[in-house]
């Protein structure tokens, strides 16, 4: 026989019939439940940044954006498009910009521009190379503009914890770029591969409002 899949809720109201978590006196299960699902667990929306100058419509959907010989840091760029509830958003749309390792946009062409779509997993990855430096801003990033149904749109930017501007210290730091408007956006680099050839990954989930 198949075992029963225990709902998240079911799992709550076993622990509080088995005494597994314990809550104030006078709380019955409605405020345990609204404590637990729909306070403790909303995540924080991705924060905003401006579009910026570069941004172009009609990128094509390639999640390898990088070709042979491209210099820079091989990059791969990874997350999900969720609700604040933490749930997959259905018909999302991602796109994302960001300079060559030059610190260069293609204005001409759609080198290093995607339109990602990410489906019923919520799953969105794109690979790259880390963005370079331009003297217009202080810090490496790469530019998101995320759309779906029934959600706010969200206009903002990945950056590095790894840039040097930030000196290893990007919870002091971040401020030098005055663009950056949240800590949450500066994300770490997970180094694999070889010395010699060596992968970067970075995560970075989308939260969405509803609209
Ligand atoms: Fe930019």
């Amino acid at each position: 026989m198949p075992q029963r899949e225990w709902s998240r809720r079911d799992v709550l109201r076993q622990c509080l019939t088995a005494g597994a978590l314990v809550v104030p006196a006078g709380w019955g299960e409605a405020e345990a439940l609204h404590a637990w699902f729909e306070v403790q667990k909303n995540l924080a929306p991705t924060a905003h940044c401006e579009m910026g100058p570069f941004y172009k419509t009609h990128a094509p959907a390639q999640s390898m954006m990088r070709t042979p010989g491209d210099r820079g840091l091989h990059l791969t760029v990874a997350g999900r498009v969720i609700s604040v509830h933490g749930d997959v958003i259905d018909g999302a749309r991602v796109e994302v910009w960001q300079a060559d390792d030059g610190g260069l946009y293609d204005l001409d062409g759609f080198k290093y521009r995607a339109t990602l779509e990410p489906g019923a997993s919520g799953d969105y990855k794109f690979e790259s190379v880390m963005p370079g430096h331009y003297p217009a801003r202080v810090a490496r990033h790469v530019h998101y503009f995320v759309t779906a149904p029934g959600y706010q749109p969200l206009t903002t930017q990945l950056y590095f914890a790894t840039d040097e501007v930030f000196e290893g210290n990007p919870d002091r730091h971040y401020t030098k770029d005055p663009l950056i408007t949240s800590r949450s956006l500066v994300r770490p680099v997970t180094l694999a591969g070889r010395p010699d050839a060596p992968l970067g990954s970075v995560e970075f989930e989308l939260v969405l409002e509803k609209a």
